[in-house]
C-alpha cells in the first residue's frame, strides 16, 4: 500500500470523466487500498480516483462507521434535501454550506465484482453524492449555496 498525492482543484484532472471500471483485479484492489490509505491519513471522510489521478469510477467513504468502497456506482433514488457544510479535500480551507439529497440510494460493486445497493442518510447521502460527483468532473463549489470562511 501507499499514500498517494490529493490533486488539488485548479488542476484538469478534476474537471474530467472518469472511465468505468471493467477488471476487477489485483491492480483495483491495490488501488482501493491505496485510496483508503491516503482518505485515513489525509482526515477525510471520502476520497474518489480522479482525486489521486487516476480516471477509474471508484471511490471509497467512510463516515464513522467503516470503509465503503464503491466501484461504478450510481445513485438510483434520491428523497428530501439538506443544507450543510461541505468541504473536499481537493480543495483545503473551502467550506461551503450546499444543497444536497438528504437521502440517497445507490448501486455499485464491490471489489469482487459483486452488485449491491446501499441506502444513506444525512452525512453518507452528501458523501454518496460528492463522491460519484467527482467521477463526472463535478467539484462540490457547484452546489454551494452559501460559502463560509471567506
Ligand atoms: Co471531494
Amino acid at each position: 500500500m501507499a499514500l498517494r498525492l490529493i490533486v488539488k482543484e485548479g488542476e484538469d484532472l478534476l474537471t474530467k470523466k472518469s472511465r468505468p471500471v471493467e477488471q476487477f483485479d489485483q491492480k483495483l484492489h491495490t488501488l482501493l487500498d491505496d485510496m483508503r490509505e491516503t482518505m485515513y491519513a489525509a482526515g477525510g471522510v471520502g476520497l474518489a480516483a480522479p482525486q489521486i489521478g487516476v480516471l477509474r469510477r471508484v471511490c471509497v467513504i467512510d463516515i464513522g462507521d467503516g470503509l465503503i468502497e464503491l466501484i461504478n456506482p450510481v445513485v438510483t433514488k434520491t428523497a428530501g434535501v439538506q443544507e450543510t457544510a461541505e468541504g473536499c479535500l481537493s480543495s483545503p480551507g473551502k467550506c461551503g454550506i450546499t444543497r444536497r439529497p438528504k437521502k440517497v440510494t445507490v448501486e455499485f460493486f464491490d471489489r469482487n465484482g459483486k452488485k449491491q445497493t446501499m441506502k444513506g442518510e444525512d452525512l453518507l447521502a452528501k458523501a454518496f453524492c460528492h463522491e460519484i460527483d467527482h467521477l463526472d468532473g463535478i467539484l462540490f463549489k457547484e452546489h454551494v449555496i452559501c460559502w463560509e470562511n471567506q
